[in-house]
């Protein structure tokens, strides 16, 4: 087990009816001008908005609206968020929705105090030193930005999405009541899963062979996931299932499940591009992507995809056969994704295969135009890259 260190500072308020004690908790970290930053539609549509908005005015907490966050969060969005909070002297920001929302939050409370551009931190040019605190209202599981210290963002000019990581930006407190993710579509229930199960897969594949806590507790929360996901596409309002999803969702990024272990993300890192060229839902993007990335790297550890296949996929070990078995658990992975509607490679992401110059041009951007390699598990070139969009076109 490598060395580490593990911080985890958000106060989570999780259960029904959480959503009431969000003013008190504005108030107990300082907030007095608020600013609320929504989404499109299902905020304002559920009542969710109303009710944040009453109890602000109750507790006497002044608050101005932003919404209009799209999925993969735009910068454009960021800088009007940004210019509006200095204009009102905001002191605190709260996010009511998924993690489209509550990255687009966090870039804006970089932003707030920076003299220069908030895409610097993005594009790796700077490093944020002031963050204005966020707090969260969390209406779908998936990207566990609630508990995690990173954000995603989009570029327009040139579709470029790039993340940031930076442990102020972790939110001062995560509200989760299940029953704010029973009107979730059954996409984007699957989309959220399968990224809840990205964000522990993309920690698993690793090289130390020591750390037991950390697989075994992985293990158990991929199983979970996996079992609660198709009880909830049958019943949407089914509260036990979607509480599981919601706190494994939490779980999953907060920094647990790396704990002693080196990580990987070049899924992630894969996919972004495919999400900023296509705006493509994330987590169905990772699925697109994740078995080709298997089959392309299995070979340097071919014991942690046995691992992985009797574990996780409840695949049967054969002892004489181990990248059979490891095969076996990709394609039991790929079975899964379909039953649960999400595809296993780009045509079905996107309905139609992307052009060897598509492809080019995504695996450039990826590796900051073959300056840098992506993953760990295997380290990947810009030219390993493009044969794994190619397998997965
Ligand atoms: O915009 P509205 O109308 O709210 O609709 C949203 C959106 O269309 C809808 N939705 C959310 N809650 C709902 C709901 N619909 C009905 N009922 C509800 N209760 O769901 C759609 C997707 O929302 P979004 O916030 O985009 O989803 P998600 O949480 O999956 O966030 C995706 C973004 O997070 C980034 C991704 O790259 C992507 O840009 N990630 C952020 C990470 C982080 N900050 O740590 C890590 C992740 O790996 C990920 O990269
Ligand atoms: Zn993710």
């Amino acid at each position: 087990m490598i060395d580490f260190k593990y911080y985890t500072p958000t106060e989570v308020i999780f259960g029904k009816d959480s959503e009431a004690k969000v003013a008190k908790l504005v108030k107990q970290y300082g907030g007095t001008k608020v600013l609320v930053h929504y989404g499109g539609q299902s905020a304002r549509r559920s009542g969710l908005l109303d009710k944040v908005c009453e109890l602000l005015q109750a507790e006497g907490i002044e608050y101005i609206l932003l919404g209009g966050v799209v999925p993969n969060p735009r910068l454009s969005k960021v800088h009007e968020g940004i210019t509006l909070c200095r204009k009102e002297n905001v002191d605190f920001i709260l996010a009511v929705g998924g993690g489209s929302v509550i990255d687009s939050s966090k870039a804006i409370a970089y932003g707030v105090g920076y003299d220069g551009d908030v895409w610097d931190f993005y594009s790796g040019k700077a490093k944020a030193t002031s963050f204005v605190p966020l707090g969260t209202v969390l209406t779908i599981p998936a990207a566990g930005s609630e508990m995690s210290e990173s954000s995603v963002i989009t570029n327009e000019d040139g579709d470029i999405k790039k993340g940031y990581s930076n442990n102020i930006s972790r939110p001062k407190f995560a509200i989760m009541n299940p029953e704010r993710t029973f009107t979730l579509p059954p996409y984007q229930t699957a989309a959220g899963v399968t990224d809840i199960m990205m964000h522990m897969m993309e920690r698993y594949f690793s090289h130390d062979g020591d750390m037991t806590v950390t697989d075994n507790l992985t293990e158990s929360l991929l199983r979970t996931m996996k079992e609660c996901v198709f009880a909830v596409l049958k019943n949407p309002e089914d509260y036990r299932n979607r509480a599981q999803i919601m706190w494994g969702g939490s779980l999953a990024h907060n920094g647990l499940t790396g704990c002693g272990r080196e990580e990987d993300w070049a899924t992630h890192e894969i996919e972004h591009e495919l999400s900023g060229m296509f705006d493509v839902t994330h987590g169905a993007g990772l699925a697109a992507i994740w078995p080709s990335w298997a089959r392309y790297v299995m070979k340097e550890d071919i014991s942690r995809f046995v691992r992985f296949a009797v574990n996780v996929m409840d695949v049967e070990n054969d002892f004489t056969d181990p990248e059979g078995t490891a095969i076996k658990g990709i394609e039991a992975m790929e079975r899964f994704y379909h039953a649960i509607g999400m595809p296993i490679n780009i045509h079905e992401l996107i309905g139609h295969v992307v052009t060897d110059d598509e492809i080019k041009e995504m695996a450039s951007k990826c590796t900051n135009n073959r300056t840098i390699t992506q993953g760990r598990f295997k380290v990947l070139t810009a030219e390993d890259i493009e044969k794994i969009y190619t397998m997965a076109n």
